[in-house]
């Protein structure tokens, strides 16, 4: 694809300043929106330290329509690619008008923003979590969807906008990547994943457990019907992630309408499998206890990533092995995060 203007909105955020990293490497010009809820300034200076040049910022709330169409004023848009949005399951059941708001308000203004300014390719964040829990693995992208939590309805109600937007007008062009469990760091190490507060998520967790902010890890359910009795996940390095993003952008010169793509690597890993690769890659073993079931969780989930292949041209390249290093890395360096 010829260098183009991409507009990343959340790109200060962890996968969205990753994403950026990769498309100002391949010539890209980057336009950032972002209103820096869940991220900081920090990582886009990282960002351009990284590239050798920065993006243009803006911080701006996409529910606020007026900001967001001075930015398409400002910029000639090319494509877009739309990462903002809250992403905490458990948060999302506490405050769920504040999820819808955020995300499908902020995507509905983002959709007639773009319209306007007649910028009708882009690629949108959507999840997993959209398959709820599946009756088969691997999860192909026609596989019965239904999330279970706010949040995953946020991701699946967007779906269905951009679907039907697609279907309304043929200018549309839509791809919906459905991220499986997304880890690692860029391999600097300068930029990664910065939670706020305790983490939720395994890998976030474990890091901060064996760089001693947190005591020991707990290991949710281990009487699960897998090999180890523990749940199984499809991880994806970041910096895969960040180029399918990229291979995303590509073939929407392919496609009609819109398509759901699944983004991870094939392949399953349970969390004890997770916790050994990461003590491997600290040098030590990370403190643990295998504890309740976390309520909600489903046993096994990776992805069957033929759609990836044949459409976007893309399969991941790096393994747990390299996510753990390089999550590692990012951990070491900055332990406190961008606050370090
Ligand atoms: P993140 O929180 O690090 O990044 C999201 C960014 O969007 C943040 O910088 C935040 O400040 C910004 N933002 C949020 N609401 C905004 C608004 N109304 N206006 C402008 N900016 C706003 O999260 P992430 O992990 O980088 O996730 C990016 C996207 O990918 C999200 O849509 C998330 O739901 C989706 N996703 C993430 C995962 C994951 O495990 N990290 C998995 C599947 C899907
Ligand atoms: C992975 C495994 C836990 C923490 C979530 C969202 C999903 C998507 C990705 C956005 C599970 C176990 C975890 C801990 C543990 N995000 N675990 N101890 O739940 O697969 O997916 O992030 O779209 O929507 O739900 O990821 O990292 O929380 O958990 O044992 O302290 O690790 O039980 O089996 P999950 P996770």
């Amino acid at each position: 694809m010829a260098a183009q203007t991409i507009l990343v909105t959340g790109g200060a955020g962890y996968i969205g300043s990753h994403t950026c990293v990769q498309l100002l490497a391949a010539g890209h010009d980057v336009v950032v929106v972002d209103n820096l809820s869940n991220s900081s300034t920090v990582a886009l200076d990282r960002v351009a330290d990284i590239a050798g040049r920065s993006v243009a910022f803006h911080e701006v709330d996409l529910r606020d329509r007026v900001a967001l169409a001075e930015v398409f004023d400002d910029h000639d848009v090319d494509r877009v690619v739309h990462f903002a949005g809250l992403k905490a399951v458990g948060e999302s059941v506490e405050i769920p008008v504040a999820y819808y708001d955020n995300n499908i308000v902020g995507t509905v203004n983002l959709l007639n923003a773009m319209a306007d300014h007649e910028v009708f390719d882009l690629v949108f964040s959507s999840s997993c979590t959209v398959y709820g829990e599946p009756e088969v693995v691997p999860i192909t992208e026609d596989a019965p969807i239904g999330a279970v939590s706010p949040y995953g309805r946020t991701k699946l109600y967007i779906e269905e906008l951009l679907r039907d937007a697609a279907a309304a007008d043929k200018r549309w062009r839509t791809v919906l990547l459905r991220y499986f469990n997304p880890v690692g760091a860029h391999p600097s190490g300068t930029i990664g994943e910065d939670p706020t507060g305790i983490p939720n998520n395994l890998m976030p967790y474990a890091m901060q457990v064996a760089i001693g902010r947190l005591e020991r890890l707990r290991v949710f359910g281990g009487d699960y019907d897998t090999p180890d009795g523990t749940c199984i996940r499809d991880y994806i390095h970041v910096v895969d992630l960040a180029d399918a993003h990229l291979a995303a952008l590509g073939a929407l010169d392919r496609i009609e309408g819109c398509e759901a793509v699944n983004v991870g690597t094939g392949t399953g890993s349970s969390v004890l499998e997770v916790v050994a690769a990461a003590s491997n890659a600290v040098g030590a073993d990370i403190p643990h206890d295998v504890v309740d079931r976390r309520p909600g969780d489903v046993p096994c989930v990776f992805a069957d990533t033929g759609r990836a292949e044949s459409l976007l041209r893309w399969s991941a390249r790096l393994d747990l092995a390299d996510m753990c290093r390089d999550h590692w890395n990012w951990q070491r360096q900055n332990p406190a995060g961008y606050g370090s």
